[in-house]
């Protein structure tokens, strides 16, 4: 199902924005893309990180016009290259296909294996759903997606994304900037963080009915990195709605961190004064940290981070400093020791 509200967001953005904007914009994203790529990540004693598995998911290609997860149809063989063709030459590196996209998924409330999402979240119910913002704002308010959603322009953006395990894709995804969410919204002056948290349905998502985490999934990001352009709030990848397993309705992606803080299936964001406790980091603090920016310098115990495997590919390449968004985003961290903020 592609999105069908009357908004000017319904189509793509070369159709809405005048030339010479878009054409910056591309700009911009290639900029941003510029150099290389990945993401990944993986849990302590839990083990759902199986680079095998990516390479069986890989070797069996796109499989389009198959339907997944909440049942969203894959984008056919010949509607994809027509509508993403530019964005792929301009990052330079190939589109991941709708096949790898959307069944090797980390969704830990699906389940733990990489096909666990896609094969167990069926019965999630995207919709209807509410988006509470609370916390230090001057318009907080519990929204109906479709209100939430309505004021904002989408976007095709496609990003690299970088698993702490040491695997990455590269995604189109469709979504708006948070930065807008953000300004629409109004944080006081005592909001330094975003907190945004996962619906809990155990009834619906199966793996809330063990405690393989602790639920909801929570994730953070500082004020500043809320509002980088960069940081995007996704409802639709390949130019149709998310499919349940990667996050439906609405998720984060902040593709110069690593993939875990991408919450998936977003019901609150609250502006808060102190750093949010994120999943991971009250998981395994020594593993993991609050900031997960993907750092090529910085080992994760279990997986060296200095190289990646792109699913679909069999050489490594290299880690790229931010995920190669350095020129976007390092200025954030300007003074920061990055081997002591993980
Ligand atoms: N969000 C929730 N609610 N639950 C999760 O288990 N996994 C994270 C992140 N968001 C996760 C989540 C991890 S570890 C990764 S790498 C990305 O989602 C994976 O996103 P994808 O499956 O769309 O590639």
């Amino acid at each position: 199902m592609i999105i069908r509200s009357r908004r000017r967001s319904d189509v793509a953005s070369s159709e809405i924005t005048p030339e010479d904007v878009y054409v910056n914009r591309r700009s911009f994203i290639r900029r941003a893309a510029a150099g290389a790529a990945v993401a990944g990540f993986l849990p302590t004693a839990l083990s759902a990180c199986e680079t095998s598995e990516a390479g069986a998911a890989a070797s069996e290609g796109p499989k389009t016009g198959a339907a997944v997860g909440n049942g969203v149809p894959a984008p056919r063989d010949q509607e994809v290259p027509a509508r993403f063709r530019g964005m792929e030459s301009e990052l330079g590196e190939e589109l991941n296909s709708w096949e790898e996209i959307t069944t090797y998924n980390n969704f830990y409330e699906f389940g733990t294996a990489k096909s666990d999402p896609s094969r167990n979240s069926g019965r999630f119910r995207p919709r209807p759903w509410t988006v509470a913002i609370e916390g230090h704002v001057n318009k907080p308010g519990n929204y109906a997606l479709e209100d939430f959603l309505a004021p904002h322009t989408m976007e095709d953006r496609v990003y690299r994304m970088r698993c702490v395990e040491a695997w990455s894709m590269v995604v189109p995804w469709y979504g708006f900037p948070l930065k807008d969410l953000v300004a629409r919204v109004e944080p006081t002056s005592a909001a330094k963080f975003l907190e945004m948290t996962t619906v809990v349905r155990p009834e619906e998502m199966p793996g809330q009915r063990t405690n393989v985490l602790e639920w909801p999934y929570i994730e953070g990001l500082r004020m500043d990195e809320a509002m980088n352009p960069l940081a995007l709030l996704a409802t639709g990848v390949y130019g149709t709605d998310l499919p349940n397993q990667n996050g439906a309705p609405l998720r984060l992606i902040t593709p110069w961190k690593y993939g875990f803080k991408g919450v998936k299936s977003i019901v609150k964001i609250r502006f808060v004064e102190e750093m949010p406790r994120n999943t991971w980091w009250m998981t395994n603090p020594r593993e993991y940290g609050f900031y997960a920016n993907v750092n090529p310098e910085v080992d994760h115990p279990r997986w060296s981070q200095g190289r990646e495997r792109r699913i679909g590919e069999l050489r490594r390449r290299e880690t790229l400093m931010f995920n190669g968004y350095e020129e976007e985003v390092g200025q954030m961290y300007a003074g920061m020791d990055l081997k002591r903020w993980i």
